[in-house]
């Protein structure tokens, strides 16, 4: 995690970098940091908390054209100011910024720096210090010493270095972790994520993995570890700045769960042919036909939006599927099939655990697609194909529209398919989408009703489950998440049937029990369930669809078409978890502990 900025030119960096750390908040926020460099030399300012809070710090006074900063989401060593970045060599002539994570640190420690004197817990300053040992000691120059230093590392880093007896350059470095090269008219700038420089650029140069990049004002030269030059044109970042930015919305949670109907109306028409039919690229649906199971692979939220996928897949286009969580499945792989085909599902297609898979089975040969928000992310550049979420960005740490866009997109990815292979059609999916769509609506205008409920079962409790079967089994996962990650509720999605064989007994007097009834199939069942927690004290909110409500029902939102009702059920959910959260007082969009992109393993 963590965010990385930096800028060269001719105005004054102090306040570009901190608005681009401001975009880059979402990758982490417990402490922040800017160097800015001058004729005078490199001045450091940082500071536990956010970037409002180094702001406070940061010396107004002084100008500097040249400068790199930091946001934090700690890993070696607690949130505090000596771990903040940038960290400095011991004679302060290197500053660095640093997003990743290095796992052999402690053996460069020992085995090169045992004379040293560290001011932090970082892994980061384990390698500003190793770029002056070898400049020094060495005799190598600067980009030298950084490409030495480079080699030696094993594991993750995007890398900004100051050098204070060359205010004209920042060395930049980059190995699983993003990095983004941003060019202007007489400056040049680097960050983490587009989103953080679309105040100064649109044009952006990607880097691949162990390319260092030498920034002037005027130049961008990239080059490999051995100093072979790389020639790559920038491209144009395709995001609206206003996309970014909160408009009236108190909170860019609300603000997302507002725009979903409008994302599910761009995926229909970005899934159009000219016809109006849905349609993926040829390549991709021989892909899934050739294959004889399909592994997803996802973490959190997306692996929730994972499993109401295999539903589609399994009924539209019946190829079996299994759903993984990526860090389980990366050190304990299930026996494959022959032919398998991988699908990794990620909002920011950064999330390290699903690399890591992603790169084991491209080892092994087998072929992935990936489907993301973001075009050009690490897990889109590294699969054989890639379907986009259409999505705008997401910038709350809790995620939302990205939920539902996923699993819009998986089942226009289902649906095709299994028109492919000429199977019956079982729904008219476009017509059903724009019914989806339409529902959405409807609930988003309900949120009064949400926040009264937040009240009546949320307001004073320690713990909440979340009942259901079938596919509202896996909307009460993703409903409990979302309560536990905002509001620090603590939650359980359950399905509705397993209860009784232990967890049963964590039911008392009042503990909160939101239900969802949405599939007629078990519509019975899951109010028997609801009786069973009833009889041991529970105070039970039952969710369920038009159709199927029954007297005493809390809620009961639209009728849908039933494969597609996660789309719109868990619309209550993500406001119930929102108005909990902020009866709480808690920090919606940025909740402790916890970073939007989790570039970490
Ligand atoms: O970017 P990704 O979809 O790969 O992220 C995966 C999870 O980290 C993410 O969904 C997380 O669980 C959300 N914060 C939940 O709201």
């Amino acid at each position: 995690m963590c965010g990385i900025v930096g800028y060269i030119g001719n105005q004054d960096a102090k306040e570009i970098l901190l608005k681009g750390l401001e975009k880059l908040e979402y990758r982490g926020y417990d402490s922040a940091g800017i160097a800015i460099m001058n004729n005078s030399g490199v001045q450091v300012f940082k500071e536990k908390g956010r970037i409002a809070d180094l702001r406070q710090v940061v010396d107004q006074n002084v100008f500097a054209q040249t400068g790199i900063g930091h946001t934090r989401w700690a890993t070696h060593g607690v949130p505090n100011h000596d771990n903040a970045h940038p960290h400095q060599s011991t004679s302060e002539r290197f500053t660095l910024v640093h997003n990743g994570v290095i796992e052999n640190d402690q053996i460069l420690k020992r085995e090169y720096l045992s004379d040293v004197s560290f001011k932090s817990d970082t892994d980061t300053e384990v390698i500003v210090q190793l770029i002056e040992k070898f400049t020094n000691e060495e005799n190598l120059s600067v980009e030298e010493a950084f490409c030495k230093t480079l080699s030696l590392l094993k594991g993750s880093y995007a890398l900004a270095l100051l050098d204070e007896q060359n205010n004209g350059t920042i060395l930049v470095g980059k190995n699983k972790s993003p990095l983004l090269v941003g060019v202007g008219d007489s400056f040049n700038v680097i960050a983490s994520d587009a989103m953080a420089m679309l105040q100064v650029t649109d044009q952006f140069i990607e880097l691949m993995d162990k390319e260092i990049v030498v920034v002037t004002q005027e130049n961008v030269t990239i080059k490999k570890l051995d100093g072979t030059v790389v020639s790559r044109n920038p491209y144009t970042a395709e995001l609206d700045a206003s996309d970014i930015e909160k408009g009236t919305y108190p909170h860019y949670m609300l603000k997302e769960i507002d725009e979903q109907p409008l994302v599910i109306r761009k995926i229909i028409q970005s899934y159009q042919d000219d016809n109006g039919n849905l349609a993926i690229s040829e390549d991709i649906l021989k892909a899934m036909k050739d294959s004889d199971r399909i592994y997803i692979i996802a973490c959190g939220t997306s692996y929730h939006a994972g499993l109401v996928g295999k539903q589609f897949i399994e009924k539209l286009a019946e190829i079996p599927v299994e759903v993984h969580v990526a860090s389980e499945f990366s050190y304990n792989m299930p026996l494959l099939s022959k032919k398998p085909l991988f699908i990794f599902i990620s909002q920011s297609g950064e999330t390290a655990d699903s690399r890591a898979v992603l790169v084991a089975i491209k080892e092994l040969g087998y072929k992935a697609l990936t489907i993301t928000n973001v075009p050009g992310s690490t897990l889109s550049r590294e699969a054989d194909y890639t379907l986009l979420l259409h999505a705008g960005p997401e910038i709350a740490v809790a995620s939302t529209k990205a939920y539902t866009a996923q699993i819009a997109v998986l089942s226009i990815l289902a649906y095709v398919t299994a028109q492919s292979k000429g199977l019956e059609a079982k729904l008219d999916l476009v017509t059903e989408l724009g019914i989806i769509a339409n529902a959405m609506e409807v609930l988003c205008n309900e949120k009064e009703a949400f926040e009264n409920i937040s009240r009546e079962f949320l307001s004073v409790t320690r713990n909440c489950f979340f009942i259901g079967r079938g596919v509202d089994y896996f909307v009460c996962l993703e409903g409990a998440l979302k309560l536990k990650e905002i509001s620090y509720i603590q939650a359980e999605g359950f399905a509705g049937g397993e209860l009784k064989h232990g967890t049963i007994a964590l039911i008392e007097e009042g503990t909160p029990v939101i239900a969802l009834a949405t599939q007629e199939a078990v519509n019975l069942s899951i109010r028997g369930n609801v009786k069973e927690v009833v009889a041991r004290g529970a105070y039970p909110c039952i969710i369920s669809m038009k159709g199927l409500e029954q007297e005493g029902d809390s809620f009961v939102i639209p009728s849908v078409h039933e494969l597609l009702t996660p789309l719109i059920s868990v619309i209550p959910t993500q406001l119930i978890a929102y108005y909990a959260a902020l009866h709480r007082d808690c920090d919606v969009d940025k909740p402790r502990n916890l970073a939007k992109s989790v570039t970490v393993e």
